[in-house]
C-alpha cells in the first residue's frame, strides 16, 4: 500500500483527493470516494448555501467517520457560505482559483487542514506563506479553471519551492501510472478530476459521461472567450481559463472572441441560465484531457483501487530500471 505522510495530515489511506466539481458536485461521490479509503471533495462553488448545508451535513453522515474536504473558489467567492460551513468543522477545507491568508486562518481556527490550488510556482510560494498546510499544483491539462503550464513542468518546481510542505498533483492523471509519476515528481499524491466525472456515482449527465468516453484528448480545449461570460475573479483570484470538451458554443465563440467580448452580457446570461436550468454541460463541460484515457464509467472505488494498484505496479516496474 502506498502511503505519503500526506495520507497522515488529512487522515486517509490512499494519496488521491478527488477533485471538487464545483456547481456539479455530489455527494454520493464524494462519500464514495471517502469510504474507499481516498479524500472525497464537496464542492460549494455557484450552490445556494441551504443545499450546500444540507449536502455538507449528508456528506459528513454518508462518508461513514471517514475524512473528506469542502471546496470554495475565489471566482467569486461566497463569504457566507465559508462563513456559514465553517460551523459543521470539515475536516479539510480546500480553496482555489485565489488566495486569501484570512480565510486560510479561519479554516484552520474551525480545526480545518487547509489544501491550496494554484497554477503556478509564485502562486506556490504565497500559499505557503499563507500559511497552507497542502498545495495541489494544477498542470494545464486539468479539467475546469486553471492555468498554462503543464503538471511535469509545474510540479517538481512547485515541490522544490515549499518543500517540506506536501504537494499533490492535479491535471491529467487518470490512471496508477499518472499517480506513479506524481509520487516520483515527488509529489505526495493526486487530485483526480475527470476520472471520477466518468464514474457510476457522478450526478453529472449521461451524455457527458458518453462524451468523456469517445473523447481524444485534444476534444478537451481551453475557452478562449471565457473573461467575457464567467463571473470575475475575487480580490486575490488568479488568472485562469477553464478547459472544456468543445461544444458548438466553444467552437463558435474561441473563433470570434472579440465579438464574445461584445456580446458578453448575453453569453454570460446564457450561461447562467443553462447553469440554473442544471444544462450548463451542453455548452461548457468542463473536462480534462485526460478524457483521451477515460474507456469506461467505473463506481468510484474501483477507480480507487485501480489507481493505487496501477500505481503501485509502475512504481516496482521503475525499481527495476537502476539495474
Ligand atoms: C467538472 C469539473 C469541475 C471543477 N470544479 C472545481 C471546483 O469547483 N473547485 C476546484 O477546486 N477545482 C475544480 N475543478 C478542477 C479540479 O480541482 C482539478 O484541478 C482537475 O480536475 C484536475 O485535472 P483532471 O481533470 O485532469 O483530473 C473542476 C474540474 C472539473 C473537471
Amino acid at each position: 500500500m502506498i502511503r505519503t505522510p500526506f495520507c497522515d495530515l488529512v487522515g486517509i489511506d490512499a494519496p488521491i483527493v478527488h477533485a471538487s466539481f464545483g456547481p456539479w458536485s455530489s455527494v454520493a461521490l464524494a462519500a464514495a470516494v471517502s469510504r474507499a479509503g481516498a479524500l472525497g471533495s464537496y464542492g460549494t462553488s455557484q450552490r445556494p448555501y441551504d443545499v450546500v448545508r444540507g449536502d455538507v451535513a449528508r456528506l459528513r453522515e454518508e462518508a461513514d467517520g471517514r475524512s473528506f474536504a469542502v471546496n470554495y473558489v475565489l471566482r467569486p467567492l461566497s463569504e457566507e457560505t465559508v462563513e456559514l460551513t465553517l460551523e459543521f468543522e470539515p475536516p479539510v477545507v480546500s480553496f482555489a482559483l485565489g488566495l486569501s491568508g484570512e480565510l486560510i486562518s479561519r479554516a484552520q481556527d474551525a480545526g480545518a487542514k487547509v489544501i491550496q490550488q494554484v497554477h503556478t510556482v509564485e502562486q506556490a510560494r504565497r500559499a505557503a506563506e499563507a500559511g497552507a498546510d497542502a498545495i495541489i499544483a494544477q498542470g494545464s491539462e486539468a479539467g475546469g479553471f486553471g492555468g498554462t503550464v503543464t503538471s511535469l513542468v509545474l510540479l517538481p518546481q512547485v515541490v522544490d519551492a515549499v518543500a517540506p510542505l506536501p504537494v499533490l498533483a492535479a491535471g491529467g492523471i487518470a490512471d496508477g501510472r499518472g499517480l506513479a509519476a506524481a509520487l516520483l515528481l515527488g509529489g505526495q499524491g493526486a487530485n483526480i478530476g475527470t476520472r471520477f466525472l466518468a464514474s457510476t456515482e457522478a450526478e453529472v449527465s449521461e451524455d457527458w459521461k458518453a462524451a468523456i468516453l469517445a473523447a481524444r484528448s485534444e476534444d478537451a480545449v481551453k475557452v478562449e472567450f471565457a473573461a467575457s461570460v464567467f463571473p470575475p475573479p475575487s480580490d486575490g483570484g488568479y488568472d485562469t481559463t477553464p478547459r472544456v470538451l468543445q461544444t458548438d458554443f466553444v467552437a463558435e465563440w474561441n473563433r470570434r472572441p472579440e465579438e464574445a467580448a461584445r456580446r458578453g452580457d448575453e453569453l454570460r446570461a446564457e450561461l447562467m441560465q443553462a447553469l440554473l436550468a442544471g444544462r450548463a454541460h451542453e455548452l461548457v463541460p468542463f473536462t480534462g484531457q485526460s478524457a483521451g484515457m477515460i474507456r469506461q464509467v467505473k463506481p468510484a472505488a474501483e477507480i480507487v483501487r485501480e489507481l493505487m494498484d496501477g500505481a503501485e505496479q509502475a512504481l516496482r516496474a521503475s525499481s527495476g530500471l537502476t539495474g
